[in-house]
């Protein structure tokens, strides 16, 4: 059976916990990719609000198994709390979750090391989550990383004090004059790992090979965004893996000829968190009241999401480079009572005018071309079926499939799993 994929189009929180959650009932497996606990993927159903970073966006279900893959960095302490947050929900997660062993850790000074580069970077800073996962990407790719299956060994311990050595070096290196109590933080590290070691630890990609030889049906959760792909988004303010298509294959072992859907998450506008060029950003009435209305604040971190107009340079960029073969847009519900629309078509780029997304796009090499739709005032929350929407909304919804070339196939119209609409 073929592996379907699911990630983000833009720069992450696009929604792409929500629409796991609504699509689970159809899948076997739930596979996160990549990422850790930088992200933050939201659930929202029966009146309870959900966020989680490690774990993936299937486990409120009965039967789906849950998966960590090998591209995943995992902090055991942040995983611990999430573990804890499930406990009150009378979940059997332990049957339902299973961990790569080739997936690497997060340790204490990672997390250290990501402040420390942060702060030594001034102005210039990418606005990290500050969870260490530039630093523990930089290690799996150095060839230093600890990873979980090593916790099985007798002497995993004697590693991790080399590698914590190491980094306490680097972060003197920075002087930046990072506060931090390495034993209190190990502690919670060492305990945290007790709960990780009580979960079950698989070879994935053999687990998920013979899971396709016996025809389940496996959907592979992304985190981040497109445009936060360590080679394809807007470097250097991206995170540090491939958040696309192509990171599902390396992430979870899963061969690319065994991918057959390819489901593109966006939002109606965009949004993004940290530093770095966002070429659409409002900083008038609009695009406050996108981040009120839409509630834009990070789910990891709490930090304000700006926020702008539609970029179709740039999501055209993504749905190409991924191979998406149908889109899912969200929070339509946000732009009611937005009586013009503006969509970004095509950039002025150094005195010309082009359709692609180029190297630079910092606002001195770009200004956005926009074209200007018609808005609507219904409220969309409480609609169920697309035959209640506004002509405005499906003016806006044709000319996004028309321009990006692909199906809408769920429009999504409030936080809630029930507030999501098929076409
Ligand atoms: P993710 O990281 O892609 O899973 O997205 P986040 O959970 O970080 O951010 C998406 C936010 O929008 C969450 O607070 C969701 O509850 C919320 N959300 C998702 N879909 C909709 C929608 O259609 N309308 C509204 N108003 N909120 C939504
Ligand atoms: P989800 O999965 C939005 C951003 C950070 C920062 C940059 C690098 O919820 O969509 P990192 O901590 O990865 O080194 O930070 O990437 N970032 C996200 N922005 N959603 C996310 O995840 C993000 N994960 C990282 O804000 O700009
Ligand atoms: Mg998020």
């Amino acid at each position: 059976m073929a592996v379907n994929l699911l990630l983000g189009l833009q720069w992450g929180d696009e929604g792409k916990g929500k629409i796991v959650d609504v699509l689970t009932k159809n899948y076997d497996i739930i596979a996160r990719f990549q990422g850790g606990p930088n992200a933050g993927h939201t659930l929202e159903f029966d009146g309870i609000k959900h966020v989680l970073h490690t774990i993936p966006s299937g486990i409120f279900h009965d039967k789906a198994i849950n998966l960590v893959g090998n591209g995943v960095v995992i902090d055991p302490v942040i995983f611990k709390k999430e573990l804890d947050n499930l406990a009150k929900f009378n979940l059997d997660y332990k049957s339902k979750l299973v961990i790569s062993r080739k997936a690497h850790l997060i340790l204490p000074t990672h997390r250290i090391l990501d402040a420390a580069s942060e702060a030594s970077k001034g102005k210039a800073k990418i606005g990290s989550t500050l969870k260490g996962i530039g630093p523990t990407y930089m290690d799996k790719t150095g060839r230093n990383g600890i990873r979980v299956g090593d916790l099985e060994l007798s002497d995993w311990k004697e590693r991790y004090r080399n590698l914590a050595n190491k980094h306490e070096a680097m972060i003197d290196f920075y002087d930046a004059k990072i506060e931090y109590d390495l034993e209190e933080l190990e502690n919670e590290f060492f305990e945290a790992i007790k709960t990780l070691k009580s979960l079950t630890f698989i070879d994935s990609e053999e687990y998920l090979y013979q899971a396709q030889k016996e025809g389940k049906k496996i959907l592979a959760e992304g985190a981040q965004g497109s445009l936060l792909d360590i080679d394809f988004g807007t470097y250097p303010f991206v995170t540090s893996s491939n958040t696309t298509a192509a990171g599902a294959c390396t992430g979870l072992g899963v061969a690319p000829n065994k991918i057959k859907e390819v489901f593109g998450i966006f939002k109606a506008y965009t949004t993004r968190v940290g530093s770095g060029p966002f070429p659409t950003e409002l900083f008038d009435e609009d695009g406050e009241t996108m981040g009120r209305v839409g509630n834009e604040f990070g789910a990891t971190t709490g930090r304000a999401r700006r926020c702008g107009w539609l970029d179709l340079v740039a999501l055209k960029y993504a749905v190409h480079v991924n191979g998406v073969t149908q889109l899912m847009m969200m929070k339509g519900d946000v732009l009611s009572g937005f009586k013009t629309l503006k969509v970004c078509t095509a950039y002025n780029y150094q005195g010309k005018t082009i359709t692609h997304l180029p190297y630079n796009i910092e606002p001195e090499n770009v200004t956005p071309v926009y074209t200007e739709m018609k808005g609507w005032s219904e409220d969309l929350t409480k609609m169920n079926d697309k035959s209640q929407f506004p002509k405005e909304l499906n003016d806006y919804i044709d000319f996004l499939e028309k321009e990006l070339e692909t199906p809408i196939t769920i429009v999504s119209v409030g936080p809630d799993r029930t507030q999501t609409i098929h076409r």
